[in-house]
């Protein structure tokens, strides 16, 4: 109900209670509750006695009305829960995984301002304060487990475009995954999924951009490799219009994904590449392996030229 009385605010500047409580047919202390509704939440709300409510501004929260409005999604994002708080949106995201059956739709999207137990890759914990953007998307997609890294490969993609759209900022990806501006990370991707042998039952790609976060908030060991979209562009950034815009950009390029366009996502990655011709070191859990990136292949593999002049293809690992 909040919902309805939020788009007749948004209508015009003022609507009177007795308008609204006609056209929601609700009583005039019903519109009353709801505004204070709006106001917990964070829309400032002002009365004047003759004219009626007028919005006077909206909370820079990553609610689900704000979200949708205008998104331009078929079906990422659609069905949005919103969380103040949360353990970790993946767990949350692959509980809900689970029951696709109770309408838990391709592109569903769990969101929260602060996650208390934030997941990183390989069992790391993930900083996740208020100020950031903490997201996961679950997914069906009809493809056997090998796209996986190819699903992760295009995120990070849809992440970069997000950020340049937003904020004219062109970060780089160091593969698989990591999103850095200026060599530090700025963005984590974490892809999470339930296969069989030869399909996929899940996927839950889980994202976490550091937009508005204090360098000093940073934890100490994490400071000198961490960077937060505010740090760089010295303001604020939207984070409802880039949550809004990385969905978009979500959306265009898993459709591509799925009708096997892999070829076009992967040149654009490697116009952002932070890793192709460097020198690197892959951990590879059991071993760490030195040499030059000189390729990721068509099923999203790093290719590395070895010392000895070996190529390897490595499918998961991380850059040490
Ligand atoms: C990494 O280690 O680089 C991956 C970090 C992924 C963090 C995001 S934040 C939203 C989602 N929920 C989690 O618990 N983790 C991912």
């Amino acid at each position: 109900m909040a919902k309805d009385v939020l788009k007749y605010l948004r209508e015009r500047e003022y609507i009177s209670g007795e308008v609204l409580s006609r056209k929601l047919g609700i009583s005039r202390v019903a519109v009353w509750k709801q505004i204070q509704k709006l106001k917990d939440m964070g829309y400032r709300i002002i009365s004047d006695q003759n004219l009626g409510y007028c919005l006077v501004s909206r909370p820079d929260l990553l609610l689900p009305q704000e979200i949708q409005r205008g998104l331009s999604t078929t079906y990422i994002g659609k069905k949005i829960f919103y969380f103040p708080e949360l353990e970790s949106t993946n767990i949350m995201a692959k509980e809900k995984a689970l029951h696709r059956a109770e309408g838990i739709d391709e592109g569903t999207l769990i969101i929260t301002e602060k996650q208390s137990a934030g997941k990183g890759r390989l069992g790391r914990k993930w900083f996740s304060p208020t100020g950031g953007i903490w997201l996961s998307i679950i997914l069906y997609p009809q493809l056997p487990p090998s796209y996986i890294p190819r699903i992760t490969l295009m995120t990070a993609v849809a992440v970069v475009k997000a950020i340049k759209i937003c904020t004219q900022i062109e970060p780089q990806i160091k593969w698989p995954n990591d999103i850095l501006i200026s060599e530090k990370k700025v963005c984590g991707i974490l892809t999470e999924m339930s296969a069989e042998l030869d399909m996929i039952n899940w996927v839950v790609v889980g994202i976490g951009i550091n937009a508005n976060i204090e360098h000093q908030d940073f934890p100490e060991d994490i400071q000198e490799n961490t960077i937060s979209l505010k740090e760089v562009s010295g303001k604020e950034v939207l984070r409802v219009k880039l949550a809004k815009t990385f969905l978009q950009e979500f959306e265009k390029y898993y459709e591509k994904l799925k009708k096997k366009e892999f070829p076009s996502i992967l040149k654009e990655w490697k116009l952002y590449s932070h890793t192709l011709g460097r020198k690197i070191r892959v951990d590879m859990g059991e071993r760490i392996i030195t040499g030059e990136a000189v390729n990721i292949n068509e099923e999203g593999a790093l290719i590395l030229k070895k010392e000895d002049g070996k190529l390897i293809e490595i499918i998961s690992g991380t850059i040490v």
